[in-house]
């Protein structure tokens, strides 16, 4: 199966199952369950939650035990985005084709509908019955996915890029600022798909854990370079936005073409490390491609 076709049937499996778990807007507080569900149900290209399946299908875990843990990173990942949005951070008016949450609702209601999503992330991965690995190993999810969104991964990474708007970052900042902000995230996305495997082997764990952070990294520096080379309409969110807040990229610090060499050397690097996995990686191949070619 191409991974085209991947995609959409993942799609519809991770949207059907946010869904499930999002509280209806027909229970209080409504206003605000109404603000989760609009920031989560937009149209994103559920990234996260793929890498978390194809992770685990190449192991073997089967889809009904991975909708948990996709669901649960693309709500930390939806949070993110809709702090991110706010006029205390990016101040960005169009997300995933829409006014963003803040703009749609309000900003109190922005803020909590974060605070919430982030909540129920967690909640879904103590209580989904369909996850199949033993307390101990789900405890070992729990915290991966919450060190990947605390102060030493994704908040931390956007605290670091706050504090470098109109700072000239050397390259060993920019990329730990990328690694934190958004290469945690994604590191943790690959790994609730192997640790959604009971037993899984430690050396497998090392090969997706090496992949895993050369993609995430690389997946930032291409969201860099389409800020420069994209469209508005095309990303459902302002192009420029970087530019016109100044803020410290891959293109701003080697050029385009020296962003573009860099991802392109995280995409080999990423590959490299899935050789002793055989071709039931291959759709993990596919992913890497993808997302340093994305128009979006
Ligand atoms: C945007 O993430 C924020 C970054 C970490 C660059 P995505 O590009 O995955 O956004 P959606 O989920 O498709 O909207
Ligand atoms: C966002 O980075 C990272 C997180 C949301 C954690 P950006 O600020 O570059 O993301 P976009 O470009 O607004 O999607
Ligand atoms: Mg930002
Ligand atoms: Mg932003
Ligand atoms: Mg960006």
């Amino acid at each position: 199966m191409a991974l085209a076709e991947l995609m959409q049937e993942y799609k519809f499996c991770v949207e059907t199952a946010l869904e499930y778990w999002l509280p209806p807007i027909t229970i209080q507080p409504t206003h605000l369950h109404r603000a989760m569900r609009y920031a989560v149900l937009g149209d994103g290209k559920r990234i996260r939650p793929m890498l978390v399946y194809i992770t685990g299908q190449s192991l073997g875990v089967e889809t009904a035990a991975l909708n948990g843990p996709a669901c649960a990173v693309e709500f930390i990942h939806a949070y993110s985005l809709i702090h991110d949005d706010l006029p205390a951070m990016d101040n960005d008016d169009l997300r995933r084709g829409r006014p963003t949450c803040h703009k749609a609702f309000d900003e109190a209601t922005a803020i909590l509908a974060g605070d919430a999503l982030q909540a129920l992330a967690f909640h879904v991965l103590s209580h989904d019955h369909h996850i199949t690995v033993d307390a101990q190993q789900r405890l070992a999810m729990i915290d991966a996915l919450a060190q990947a969104s605390g102060s030493r991964g994704m908040a931390g990474g956007q605290a670091i890029d706050l504090a470098a708007v109109g700072r000239d970052l050397n390259i060993a900042e920019l990329e730990n600022m990328h690694i934190h902000k958004t290469g945690a995230l994604i590191h943790a996305s690959v790994k609730l798909g192997a640790l959604s495997l009971p037993r899984v082997s430690k050396d497998w764990l090392d090969h997706l854990e090496h992949y895993a952070n050369c993609i995430g990294l690389a997946f930032q520096i291409h969201d860099d370079i389409l800020d420069v080379e994209g469209d508005t309409a095309t990303l459902g969110k302002p192009q420029g936005s970087d530019i016109a807040q100044n803020k410290p990229t891959y293109p701003n610090l080697l050029g385009l073409n020296g962003a573009k060499q860099a991802a392109r050397d995280l995409h080999e690097q990423a590959l490299n490390s899935l050789n002793a996995l055989g071709k039931r990686a291959d759709p993990l191949r596919w992913i890497a491609d993808y997302i340093v070619e994305r128009d979006k």
